[in-house]
């Protein structure tokens, strides 16, 4: 039996320890804001956070995240008013939206480990996130003004 935490809630997994923690949220969880993009860690459209830290859940196994707290978009705040997510409303970011739970994620994990990033400390941060729609400077300007700093 494997136990997690899942956005604060207390969870026990029975099924295969080697499924992906991606198929575990969307398909018995039925938290679909994270998104199936790649499956190979390329893409940062599953991104979640593990012990607060961002993962590709794609290809974190369920035994890998035995005894650990996932957050997943639905559990970033209980409002959908962090401070990323209100800088990304306020600069409009998304496009299509597919990649951008894992945009959000990816820079509230940022936020939190470097709460003022340089340009440097964002495009490291970033660089595994892929838009497809080509929104990154958006991106860019919302964890500015997210972060507080000049943009
Ligand atoms: S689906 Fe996980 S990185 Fe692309
Ligand atoms: S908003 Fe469309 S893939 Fe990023």
């Amino acid at each position: 039996m494997i136990r997690l935490t899942v956005n604060g809630a207390s969870r026990e997994f029975d099924g295969e320890p080697d499924m992906p923690l991606l198929w575990y949220l969307r398909d018995i969880l039925d938290m679909t804001g994270t998104k199936y993009g790649c499956g190979l860690g390329q893409c940062g459209a599953c991104t979640v956070h593990v012990n607060g830290t961002a993962m590709r859940s794609c290809l974190t196994t369920m035994k890998a995240a035995a005894g650990k707290r996932v957050t997943t978009i639905e559990g970033l705040s209980p409002d959908g008013n962090h401070p990323v997510q209100k800088a990304w409303k306020e600069c409009n970011v998304p496009q299509c939206g597919y990649c951008q739970s894992g945009q959000i994620m990816q820079a509230a994990s940022l936020l939190k480990q470097k709460p003022k990033p340089s340009d440097s400390d964002i495009d490291t941060a970033m660089q595994g996130n892929i838009c497809r729609c080509g929104t990154y400077q958006r991106i860019r300007k919302a964890i500015k003004l997210a972060a507080g700093v000049e943009g």
